[in-house]
């Protein structure tokens, strides 16, 4: 079961989740790590869930193009958006206050 450390606010959230899952359709049905993942449209077009990946990036498929277009150069900075990745191992994820 892959681990999910979530950090925001200078707090850290912990939990497993279930093989291929994607945060922000958990964040939709109220599971973790909901409350605190900030997210919208859940299609790749807002880019409100953009989490920096802190560790397990190695484990994520390329960003995809909806991914390329709303983060531009913040992939390169690692920033990924949660909608847009199902996790199979475990993964270390930032999410702070964006000014976007
Ligand atoms: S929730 Fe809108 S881009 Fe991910």
């Amino acid at each position: 079961m892959p681990k999910v450390i979530f950090h925001k606010h200078g707090q850290v959230f912990e939990d497993e989740v279930k093989p291929e899952t994607n945060l922000v359709v958990r964040a939709g049905i109220k599971q973790f790590p909901y409350p605190n993942l900030r997210y919208e449209c859940g299609m790749g077009k807002c880019s409100k869930c953009a989490c920096k990946v802190l560790a397990g990036a190695e484990h994520l498929p390329p960003p995809n193009w909806k991914e390329k277009k709303q983060l531009g150069e913040r992939i390169d900075q690692g920033f990924r958006l949660a909608c847009q990745i199902w996790l199979t191992h475990d993964i270390e994820l930032c999410q702070e206050e964006i000014t976007a």
